[in-house]
């Protein structure tokens, strides 16, 4: 039987940062224009005044205090607030393409892998550049990896289904060695008008090389030991942008064609069901909390995963047993808990456990067991 393992990862991090104090300045100038272009339709009571944005309840609410993307300039423009990403000519590898294969490459010199020694791409991620071809296979292409590739959007979950995905198929023997990319490009989705959200998201791009044991050459891979997976339908993330929203013009461009959230009502609602995952996720495998040495937890929100990390220890985590990313990166969606993990890994010894686990849209979650190697 097949032992799966993760036997490296590969981070690629964007050129350009926005900090807080640059992104609620952009957007309260916006506030301000609007408040005063529509000042007698707001003394009327016909419009609402647009409230400003604040670092300080960015900071508080969330952890993050900063977030890389693809472009600053046109996220920042007051008169745009949309990032420039040029559109390019089929003969030219898509932007997403692009920044998967950064990571994988990364990831593919980690692991000591050629592209010969890989034969599946499963590239998991929120959102899609386009329906078809599969980004999976255009980035299979520009890699030279034969086999076969596909796509997986499962939200903020993507990267761990598709850790899962990969251990499936090497258990399966369909593949001995899979390639698992999670571009992130966050800021496509992103709603820069909206108080509640316009701080949340940033960009990045992770992937894994998944592997049987037996093939690895490398120290220090993590066996994947179980998953769980979980999802329960729910309104509460939403984004209904798709390909037929043209068939109805009038609602084409509105804002729930971008992302939307009930922030409050996802806090409430994911931190029992995440905790309750990984605990009974655990006691299934017959380990306590206590066995555990690290949690490497998706990156929405630090004061989530504060509780999510206390219900299941019974305790505050300390920021090893719990490595918090998102001040620098933002929530980047399914590539956090991977972020989290690819910074934070080195230091456990041959043996120790760790769980890494996603959730977020859908409500999608899943958590993997991790062990350790020699
Ligand atoms: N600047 C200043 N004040 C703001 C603000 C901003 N940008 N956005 C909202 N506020 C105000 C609200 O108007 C509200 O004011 P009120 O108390 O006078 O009504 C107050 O701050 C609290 O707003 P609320 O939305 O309840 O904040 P919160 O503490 O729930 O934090 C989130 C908001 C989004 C950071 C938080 O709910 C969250 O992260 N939830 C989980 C989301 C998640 O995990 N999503 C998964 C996505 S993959």
């Amino acid at each position: 039987m097949a032992q799966p393992v993760i036997s490296a990862t590969g981070l690629y991090t964007p050129p350009h940062s926005i900090s807080n104090d640059e992104l609620v300045e952009s957007f309260n100038t916006f506030v301000a224009n609007f408040n005063k272009e529509h000042a007698a339709e707001i003394e009327a009571g016909t419009v609402e005044a647009l409230l400003p944005s604040s670092t300080a309840f960015i900071e508080k609410a969330s952890g993050i205090k900063s977030r890389y993307v693809m472009d600053k300039d046109g996220i920042l423009d007051p008169e745009r607030m949309c990032p420039c990403i040029p559109e390019r000519s089929n003969d030219e590898l898509s932007i997403l393409a692009e920044v998967a294969v950064d990571a994988a490459r990364k990831a593919m010199k980690a692991a000591d892998k050629k592209p010969e020694d890989i034969d599946a791409v499963v590239l998991a991620c929120s959102n899609l550049q386009r329906a078809y071809p599969a980004m999976a296979i255009e980035v299979q292409n520009e890699l030279g990896i034969g086999g076969f590739a596909f796509d997986m959007v499962v939200g903020c979950a993507s990267a761990v289904y598709g850790i899962q995905m990969a251990v499936d198929l090497i258990r399966n023997g369909t593949a001995k060695c899979v390639l698992v990319a999670n571009p992130e490009i966050t800021c496509g989705h992103m709603n820069y008008r909206e108080r509640d959200s316009h701080f949340i998201f940033g960009d990045v791009a992770t992937a894994l090389i998944i592997e049987d044991a037996a093939t690895c050459t490398v120290n220090g891979a993590f066996e994947i030991v179980s998953a769980r997976l979980k999802s329960q339908f729910s309104n509460n993330i939403r984004n209904n942008f798709g390909f037929l929203n043209r068939c109805a013009e009038e609602h084409a461009h509105d804002p729930d064609k971008l992302f939307v959230q009930e922030g409050r009502k996802v806090f409430r609602e994911v931190v029992p069901l995440v905790s309750d995952m990984i605990v009974s996720h655990l006691k299934d495998e017959g380990f306590t909390p206590g066995d555990i040495k690290r949690m490497w937890l998706h990156q929405a929100n630090c004061n989530m995963n504060d509780l999510i990390a206390k219900k299941v220890l019974g305790r505050e985590p300390t920021q090893l047993e719990s490595p918090v990313i998102l001040d620098e990166y933002a929530n980047t969606s399914s590539a956090g808990s991977i972020i989290a993990f690819h910074k934070y890994h080195d230091d456990l010894a041959p043996g120790d456990l760790g769980l890494m686990c996603a959730f977020g849209a859908g409500y999608s979650a899943a958590s993997l067991l991790l062990k350790k190697r020699a």
